[in-house]
């Protein structure tokens, strides 16, 4: 299969079966957010739940919170996000693509270059110089380009029932000011009620550490960990869910002791990759890559991407970073309030005392909600040649899932509607629920389409009823991915599924 077909192949699906929708799509839609529908929220959920118990459920070093989206707007002054998270955006003159001059592809100031006017095929071919910034429109190749302008990713917004624009109208009028004054006016009208949509959820972690340390009695080293949405006001989308301006991270910080944090940086990236690869088909795929120097950011010391082999190439999924003492350090000093640890049995490396206050140092998985979403329904997608009984060449779409993954545990299957059937069916479906599987009884259509529709969207296992289960309390297992089929007691059966659907040790 063409790996860019893939991705035609993975967004259809998700549409037809309903795993993911165009954000108000009647309305012609919106690029740059999704909705998730009955079967992504459940992918979603199940993703997320994973990550949960890996770690939190699992181990007793780590506690979750849930902070508030909006947070104090100092937060984010603190955090060198408001100055620091903002991208070159340049306009081409020629096809009018705005695009981030940092990821436009390099060609040597003053290289000659050849493009096509308005970057339509067939229009007249135009020479340029690529400019003093070294590089050229990522659409057409053009080397007319404006200048860089500095556009900050925080979506912002405004708290309380004052609007800045009364304010603002109030403060000039009747003044002669120059659009650069007035834009200071503006500024400082809507200053006074600004509050940012979080763009990371890793801030909040921070900012809590001594309530999360104090009234849970953590001990260093100790991690907080929280999933949920954060929003960046991205320049480019692109492929899909993979980059979204409202997307969802799971993000953890690990406090630990100076001088320990390369042990940690160590022992997080081993157990990031591992996790990946327990839910995976093809655990070649995912991979980890050390960033170079250049590419870290201003409050990591090293860095590991987890990595997904995309349709289109090697891409992150996970940052794994060192955020060394920065981030509580900056914020116990912005707000004088002293974000540190004190160790009563480890003696002060300076006076050699019993007893050290220290400032931990932090190790931070960061990983991306909604791309693993994509990246396991990637990971997931098979086709199977066949042929039919007819004889004619078919094709067996299967989605892969890791069964603790799959939306739907379990399909229970009346071979047809009525002699009680439908009936058993449910009796069974029940059973199932009541071990907490999400299972679907589903009567509509042949058998042959409904194993197929289940095998599409994932389902792992078949029950189907048939006239022998009224008989003998029998019914048959279909196995999703090798579409074997076995006979079974329904106690047995009902066993079998509750295990398969169990997470990965
Ligand atoms: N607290 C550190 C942090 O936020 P990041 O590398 O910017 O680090 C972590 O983000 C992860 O969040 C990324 O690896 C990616 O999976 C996901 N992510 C970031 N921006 C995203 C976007 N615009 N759309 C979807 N996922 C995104």
């Amino acid at each position: 299969m063409n790996e860019l077909d893939l991705m035609t192949k993975i967004v259809s699906l998700c549409k037809r079966r309903g795993f993911v929708f165009q954000s108000s799509e009647i309305y012609g839609g919106l690029k740059s957010a999704y909705d998730y529908g009955p079967l992504g929220v459940e992918l979603k959920r199940n993703i997320a739940a994973a990550w949960w118990r890996s770690m939190v459920y699992e181990r007793d070093d780590i506690v979750g919170i849930d902070a508030s989206i909006i947070m104090h707007p100092k937060v984010w002054e603190t955090s060198g996000h408001v100055a620091g998270f903002s991208d070159p955006l340049v306009d081409c003159l020629n096809c009018k693509e705005r695009f981030r001059g940092d990821k436009a592809p390099r060609v040597a100031s003053g290289t000659e270059v050849t493009y096509v006017k308005g970057g339509k095929s067939g229009g007249e071919k135009l020479k340029g110089v690529v400019g003093p910034q070294g590089y050229v429109c990522p659409v057409c190749g053009s080397s007319d380009l404006s200048g860089e302008r500095q556009f900050n990713g925080m979506f912002r917004t405004t708290l309380g029932p004052v609007d800045p624009l009364d304010d603002f109208f109030k403060e000039i009028r009747g003044k002669d000011l120059s659009e650069r004054d007035m834009r200071g006016v503006y500024e400082d009208c809507l200053r006074r009620s600004l509050v940012y949509l979080r763009p990371e959820t890793a801030q909040a972690m921070f900012v809590q550490f001594l309530n999360v340390q104090q009234s849970s009695s953590m001990k260093v080293p100790f991690g907080i960990a929280q999933h949920g949405k954060s929003f960046r006001n991205e320049i480019v989308v692109e492929h899909f869910i993979f980059r979204s301006c409202e997307f969802e991270q799971m993000e953890m910080e690990f406090f630990v002791e100076p001088g320990t944090h390369q042990h940690w940086l160590d022992y997080w990236t081993k157990e990031r990759i591992s996790w990946y690869r327990k839910y995976a088909n093809h655990g070649e795929a995912f991979r980890l890559r050390q960033h170079d120097e250049n590419e870290l950011a201003h409050y990591s010391d090293d860095c590991y991407d987890v990595e997904y082999l995309y349709p289109w190439g090697w891409g992150e999924l996970e940052g794994i970073a060192s955020r060394t003492d920065y981030d509580l350090k900056r914020h116990g000093e912005a707000t004088g309030v002293k974000l540190s640890y004190f160790d009563q049995n480890k003696p002060d490396p300076e006076t050699g005392k019993m007893g050290w206050r220290y400032v931990p140092y932090v190790i931070e998985p960061a990983a991306g909600l909604t791309r693993s979403v994509l990246a396991f329904l990637l990971d997931a997608y098979t086709e199977e040649r066949g042929v039919d009984a007819n004889g004619q060449e078919k094709i067996r779409t299967v989605l892969k899932l890791h069964p603790a993954l799959a939306p739907i545990k379990a399909a229970v299957l009346p071979l047809v509607k009525k002699d009680g059937q439908p009936e058993k069916a449910e009796s069974i479906a029940k059973e199932l629920r009541r071990a907490g599987l999400n299972v679907s009884c589903d009567e509509a259509q042949s058998i042959g389409k409904r194993y197929a529709k289940h095998d599409e969207i994932g389902t792992p296992y078949c029950i189907t009823v048939d006239p022998q289960t009224l008989e003998d309390g029998s019914v048959t297992l279909r196995f999703r991915d090798t579409a074997e089929q076995k006979r079974l007691a329904i106690a047995e059966c009902v066993q079998t599924v509750i295990e398969g659907a169990r997470h990965p040790l």
